[in-house]
């Protein structure tokens, strides 16, 4: 198997203001974490872990205080803004609210062509191409995100995203907005998407039953570390930790 991400003792420290002085927050603690191309790699975890800390430190959206991420051979930490720009395109996130990645005031077909390359006809193209994958209808295309349901908004959000042909996607609770039918259409969709452009997924959710559905491994996070990691299975069969034991059976 291909290691896509390695992360060795990785750190990530918030300071903010207290009542009297300065305090920090452990966002992340000597995080060791390998994740391999073509895997749906699950996080869980109670909020306030760390989930979403970690999925951005990742692609970089945040800076880290401490620890190596490297992509392939590349190690990312230690990569100038513009060499990350090469970068920036093969790294995608989805968050829990599509509207946060979707410009109120761009129809939806602009806003899928917005991170392509190529001239105005290939983009074109190709956002038709994936308005029909994404499963919104071409006539769509000149309608803006209000006038579209919270599960069309979460497609074209996934559209959005895979108009940057990227290899790694970040997954930040992407259904945990919709109702459960919806849910299952979504998560379908990322299956599929997975398939055709063989792509690895860091899935965060609170929700046990998506990551037995979906995730090949999981990760179960507490208070800034990743206190279990195994393949999805031994975990829900033989969980180890304290924690993921409460977990599991809180969901039964
Ligand atoms: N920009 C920030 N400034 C200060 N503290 C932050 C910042 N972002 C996150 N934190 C803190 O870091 C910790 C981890 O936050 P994070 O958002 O990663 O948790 P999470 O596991 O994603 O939670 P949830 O399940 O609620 O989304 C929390 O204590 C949070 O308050
Ligand atoms: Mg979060």
């Amino acid at each position: 198997m291909e290691t896509l991400w390695k992360v060795s003792n990785l750190w990530k420290i918030y300071e903010v203001k207290g009542e009297f002085k300065k305090e920090k927050i452990y966002a992340l603690k000597k995080i060791n974490l390998e994740i391999f191309k073509g895997e749906i790699f699950g996080l869980v975890g109670e909020s306030g872990s760390g989930k979403t800390t970690l999925g951005k430190a990742l692609i970089r959206l945040i800076e880290i205080d401490k620890g190596n991420i490297w992509f392939k051979n590349i190690e990312i930490t230690k990569l100038s803004e513009k060499e990350l720009r090469k970068y920036r395109k093969k790294f995608q996130i989805i968050f829990q609210d599509p509207y946060k990645s979707l410009n109120p005031r761009l129809p939806c077909g602009y806003t899928i062509m917005e991170g392509m390359e190529g001239s105005k006809k290939e983009k074109l193209e190709k956002a038709f191409e994936i308005l029909n994958m994404i499963g919104i209808k071409k006539e769509r295309f000149y309608d803006y995100p209000h006038q579209f349901s919270g599960g069309e908004r979460q497609r074209i959000a996934i559209g959005r995203a895979l108009s940057t042909e990227p290899e790694f996607i970040v997954c930040d609770e992407p259904t945990s907005n919709l109702d459960v039918s919806i849910q299952g259409q979504i998560l379908n969709l990322f299956l599929d998407l997975k398939e055709k452009f063989n792509l690895t997924y860091l899935f965060i959710t609170h929700n046990l039953k998506i990551i037995k559905f979906l995730a090949d491994r999981v990760g179960v996070m507490l208070n800034g570390e990743i206190v279990e990691i195994g393949k999805t299975e031994e975990i829900f069969e033989n969980p180890k930790h304290p924690y993921t034991q409460k977990l599991l059976e809180s969901e039964i």
